[in-house]
């Protein structure tokens, strides 16, 4: 469980993030969108206790991430945007001195990383000195070094992007098996497609604050963009006779009415032909959430 509530992080007069509230329950994966520079990764860093708030509290399975960050820590495993390792080290021994952190012996750990270097397809290259590995094996072995102590909770900073296709759908169930797991996740993306998949609810986040959550509902009604018509003979007079039901946009083939909620195409249909208009389409526009999301945050 993850309790951010009322997170700012300011960078000299910047504020990078502002008073951002977020809840995310066991078992739960919540997507974090937002353009470049909305504040996704400060948000991240600041509840993996890389980074100070300048105010705010952060609570990880209740222990507060400032005023007991050591125990607050172990409860939660973090996979960097970038991530960036000591370059002459190698990974077993890395990953061991990680799991020390949490206490766990060389041996046991040692079985642990086996096990996870297999499973991320980095376990040919385990001898090879970090500053060796592609941006992609340091992004696999970042999601080793996440699962050390087996936390309870869970940040993700872009981990899908920058992978490729296969990478994208075996880190994706791999969340989503650490969801069923009862884990707490957070996963943040400028790409909405990628959320769109796996997230239990979608926090759109701003200028470093949260504009509007969505859930797995709301996604699946997002609404109507407008109703678009192509019209075979158009006169300078089928404006008017549209702007009847909407606003009225047109992309050089197709109108669209938007606004349209309430209006039922076959009456704009009915229109059109009594207008001696030839309607060649009509039909209900529905928004993509990639549109929804530009929308929101233009
Ligand atoms: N260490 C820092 N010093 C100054 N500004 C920063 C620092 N880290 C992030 N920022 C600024 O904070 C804003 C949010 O950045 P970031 O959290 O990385 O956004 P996102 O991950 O959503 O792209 C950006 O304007 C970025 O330039
Ligand atoms: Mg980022």
């Amino acid at each position: 469980m993850i309790a951010i509530s009322n997170l700012t992080k300011s960078f000299k007069n910047f504020k990078a993030v502002n008073d951002l509230n977020m809840d995310i329950s066991n078992g739960e994966i919540l997507g974090l969108a937002g353009l470049n520079g909305a504040g996704k990764t400060t948000t991240i860093r600041a509840t993996a206790g890389i980074i100070f708030p300048t105010s705010g509290k952060i609570l990880v399975d209740n222990f507060d991430m400032v005023e007991n960050k050591t125990e607050a820590s172990k409860h939660i495993g973090w996979v960097p945007e970038l991530p960036n390792f000591e370059p002459d080290s190698r990974p077993i021994p890395l990953l061991k001195y990680y799991a020390g952190f949490y206490g766990i012996n060389s041996a046991d750990a040692e079985k642990d990383i086996v096990e996870l270097m297999k499973k991320f397809d980095i376990y040919a290259y385990k001898d090879k000195k970090l500053k060796f590995y592609s941006q992609g094996m340091k992004k696999r072995f970042s999601l080793v070094a996440a699962m050390m102590g087996n936390p309870d909770n869970f940040l993700f900073d872009e981990t899908l992007n920058g992978l490729d296709p296969q990478g994208v759908r075996e880190v994706r169930d791999f969340i989503i098996e650490l969801k069923k797991q009862g884990k707490s996740i957070l996963l943040s993306s400028h790409i909405l497609s990628e959320l769109q998949n796996v997230a239990d609810r979608i926090a759109i986040m701003k200028n470093g604050t949260i504009i509007k959550i969505l859930t797995r509902d709301d996604l699946n009604h997002l609404g109507t963009t407008g109703i678009k018509i192509h019209i075979k003979n158009p006169d300078d007079k089928l404006d008017k006779v549209l702007l009847n039901f909407g606003q009225l946009e047109y992309d050089g083939y197709y109108y669209m009415i938007k606004n349209s909620s309430n209006v039922d195409p076959s009456d704009i249909n009915n229109e059109l032909v009594k207008a001696n208009y030839k309607v060649d389409y009509i039909g209900v526009q529905n928004e993509t959430l990639e549109e929804y999301f530009l929308n929101m945050v233009k």
